[in-house]
């Protein structure tokens, strides 16, 4: 049923905590799709969704802050995106809790989360990564 999300070198940005908190992500995400695909209860779902939430929670702010603290120019547009997801996250809460999990939402779950992070981190951090390193070379 589709691909995972695995991580390879195509989506470093050269930025070792970032590219570390972008595993992890992976992870949990991979975590969330594996639970919904063996057709676990709703409640358990939800906790992977819990699980990843945090996560994806921490590692934006973390993000964010690197981004103040040098000043990037980018930020509103990588803010702005983070919300997106964030909100996607909240909405897919609303579908589990509402319909519970049939075999369309997930494969339109794998999809979605699959381009959106595909996206981001090739094309908006990858950008940031060439700034953090621009900046720490100074
Ligand atoms: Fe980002």
């Amino acid at each position: 049923m589709g691909t995972m999300l695995s991580w390879n070198s195509q989506y470093s940005i050269g930025v070792e905590k970032i590219d570390s908190q972008h595993k992890e992500l992976f992870d949990r995400i991979n975590i969330l799709l594996n639970a919904m695909k063996l057709g676990n209860g709703k409640e358990e779902v939800i906790n992977t969704l819990d699980f990843l939430e945090q996560y994806v929670n921490k590692h934006f702010m973390d993000e964010e802050q690197i981004q103040r603290d040098t000043k990037y120019s980018g930020y509103d547009i990588q803010h702005k995106q983070h919300d997106e997801f964030r909100y996607k996250l909240k909405e897919l809460r609303i579908k589990f809790e509402n319909d519970g999990i049939n075999t369309s939402l997930v494969i339109s779950t794998q999809k979605e989360m699959t381009d959106w992070w595909r996206n981001h981190i090739t094309k908006l951090d990858s950008e940031l990564g060439k700034h953090i390193i621009n900046v720490n070379n100074r």
